[in-house]
């Protein structure tokens, strides 16, 4: 049976100043993602604080938001098989220190800040995360 889903990626400011942009579209579509809609965007911190409001009560929300609006992100929504439970098995654990290898934290990240890419963590907040984008 399909299930076919789609889930929303980021590539995160740290990966976008590393002109790491083409190399993760690269990992994405090697793994079989369809990238079906795509933007280069730079967010208020206001709207970071929106897109993150999950979080909101979390000690690293400020300085998670100042970052996110840091400089441009690029945002995607991505299509495939099972998409939020495969992207978040490509992207690896939230910390590149404890990602395993060959994840997209793992090759990219910094740091649990600068992990590169963020990816929706359930079919509904997907659903929330891809209106945030791509409402049109
Ligand atoms: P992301 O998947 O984008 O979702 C929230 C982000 O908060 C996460 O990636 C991390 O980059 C960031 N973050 C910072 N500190 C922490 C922490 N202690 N635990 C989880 N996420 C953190």
């Amino acid at each position: 049976m399909s299930n076919i889903e789609q889930t929303l990626s980021i590539i995160k400011p740290d990966a976008v100043e590393r002109n790491l942009e083409n190399e993760i579209k690269e990992n994405f579509k090697r793994n079989n993602f369809k990238i079906i809609k795509e933007k280069k965007i730079q967010l208020e911190k206001s709207e970071a604080e929106k897109f993150y409001k999950v979080h909101e009560t979390k000690p690293f929300y400020n300085d998670l938001c100042t970052y996110l609006s840091s400089g441009p992100i690029v945002v995607m929504v991505l299509e495939k098989e099972a998409a939020v439970i495969e992207n978040r098995k490509l992207m690896g654990s939230t910390d590149p220190k404890e990602a395993a290898d060959g994840t997209l934290r793992k090759k990219y990240g910094i740091s649990i800040d600068k992990n590169s890419v963020h990816g929706s963590d359930s079919l509904d907040n997907a659903k929330t995360e891809i209106d945030f984008f791509f409402r049109d």
